[in-house]
């Protein structure tokens, strides 16, 4: 048997990105690659990239820059770039970067083994099409291998929103929903493999209107329904929704399902309806605290996470108050805040910015409040008992690490529990990103 060759893949941005890597990785596994967790030792390297904000867009140039001196000294290592960027800039990137082989969009990487054969003849390969066959049915068959506890999953890709800020609907395109029937059949493989928890993602997930077997068109709770079936698996979230399409069904599932975790990411972005409007968001501030209380009345404990942008062309400070007084409002148990950054080709781009320092302003005093926020929740969990999924050995030699019901890392010292034990811990300290506990 031959020597198998190695492949480095590093991941930027969202958890779609990270299921993106296995798949590829998977993909690439039929060429002879196995994986490797340095640079060095690699005959391929991939970046899968993320072009959400502008740094992480240039991240990927300055990390190009570095790998030269490796491909220089090993002229048969071949580099790619995955991703978002490599969706949105094209030939541009071997136009920047000349020792780039290998440029694959996130629509077309089931054909990365074609594409790989072909820099191994010493061409360039490029593709960022939106092919019209299913990229996860080319992908069938994961590797067999145990695996860790949790998993993500994609059954949605795409955005028909247009926010005004957002590149997702240009370098992920439109919504595409994939069929229950297959996102059954890697659930349960990937219970089979050692999983307890999946993670279904979709830039837009709670829009999911995938076909049933019958061909009638399921939504997002009546998926969760069919997984709550599945035997072994234990818990199950998503992310990232839309506050327009958190459906009656799916708030409801929220407080009779008990597989579905109390804790929901549902980005608003900003509190001033002004602001809302010019982002294209088609909701307001009202309507966004109306479905949190709904979701609220149907599962009190739930633990809410958002996203917020600062600095949105033309934002002012009284704006920037509405965004405040709502965070104020929703109470937080974690929230991602950026400041605006342009990207070319949406239609904010063109107008007016918010001038840098006092973005920059806003952006800490807005951190600060959801710091005080998800502080003070996570001192609230002190004396309560919950359920925690172990993930992984702690820092320490006998801790054990997992998360709570809740998404909170918590830690255990000399923890009577395997990896992939559900176990009750009861919380008895708050550090500054994780909880300490013990098993009584
Ligand atoms: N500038 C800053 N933040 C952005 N996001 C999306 N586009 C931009 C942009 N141009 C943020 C949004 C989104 C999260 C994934 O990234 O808050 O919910
Ligand atoms: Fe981007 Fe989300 Fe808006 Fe879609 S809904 S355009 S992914 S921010």
């Amino acid at each position: 048997m031959s020597t198998p060759k190695k492949l480095f893949i590093k991941t930027y941005g969202c958890q779609m990105n990270v299921y993106d890597s296995e798949r590829m990785a998977e993909a690439l596994g039929g060429q002879g690659y196995v994986e490797t967790t340095t640079a060095d030792d690699a005959d391929m390297i991939l970046l899968n990239t993320c072009h959400i904000r502008e740094k992480a867009a240039e991240k990927v140039y300055s990390e190009l820059g570095r790998f030269k001196g490796l491909k220089a000294d090993k002229p048969d290592l071949k580099i790619g770039v995955a991703g978002c960027v490599a969706q949105a800039e094209g030939q541009e990137i071997m136009r920047r970067q000349p020792m780039v082989d290998l440029v694959v969009g996130p629509q077309s990487y089931h054909r990365l083994p074609e594409m790989e054969a072909k820099t191994r003849e010493g061409e360039k390969a490029l593709d960022t099409d939106f092919p019209e066959e299913d990229k996860f049915e080319k992908l069938k068959g994961r590797r067999k291998a145990q695996r860790g506890p949790t998993a993500f999953l994609t059954v949605q890709e795409g955005c028909d929103k247009f926010c005004a800020f957002c590149v997702v609907p240009y370098t992920r395109g439109a919504e595409v929903s994939r069929p229950v029937d297959r996102i059954l059949t890697e659930a349960r493989d990937l219970v089979e493999r050692g999983v307890r928890e999946i993670t279904l993602l979709g830039q837009n997930v709670n829009a999911y209107h995938g076909a049933g077997r019958d061909g009638s068109d399921y939504t997002l709770a009546k998926l969760i329904w069919d997984l709550d079936k599945v035997d072994g698996l234990e818990r199950i979230r998503f992310t990232t929704s839309h506050p327009n399409d958190m459906t009656d069904d799916l708030i409801e599932a929220h407080g009779t399902c008990s597989k579905l975790m109390p804790y929901l990411h549902l980005p608003v972005q900003s509190g001033s309806d002004r602001i809302l409007k010019r982002m294209n968001r088609s909701h307001t501030a009202e309507s966004y605290l109306r479905v949190i209380e709904r979701i609220r009345d149907a599962r009190p404990d739930i633990l809410m996470s958002g996203d917020f942008i600062v600095g949105f062309p033309e934002e002012t400070e009284e704006d920037f108050q509405a965004t405040l007084d709502l965070v104020e409002e929703v109470n937080y148990g974690y929230a991602y805040s950026f400041k605006y950054s342009t990207r070319p080709g949406t239609p904010a781009a063109e107008r007016a910015q918010v001038d840098a320092a006092q973005a920059d302003d806003r952006l800490q005093r807005l951190q600060s409040l959801i710091t005080r926020q998800q502080r003070a929740i996570q001192q609230s969990m002190v004396g309560r008992t919950v359920n925690v999924l172990f993930e992984k050995p702690g820092r320490l030699p006998g801790q054990m690490g997992g998360k709570s019901d809740y998404l909170h890392a918590v830690h255990v010292a000399d923890a009577p529990v395997q990896i992939g034990d559900i176990a009750p811990v009861r919380i008895v300290e708050a550090a500054t990103n994780s909880l300490a506990g013990v098993i009584d």
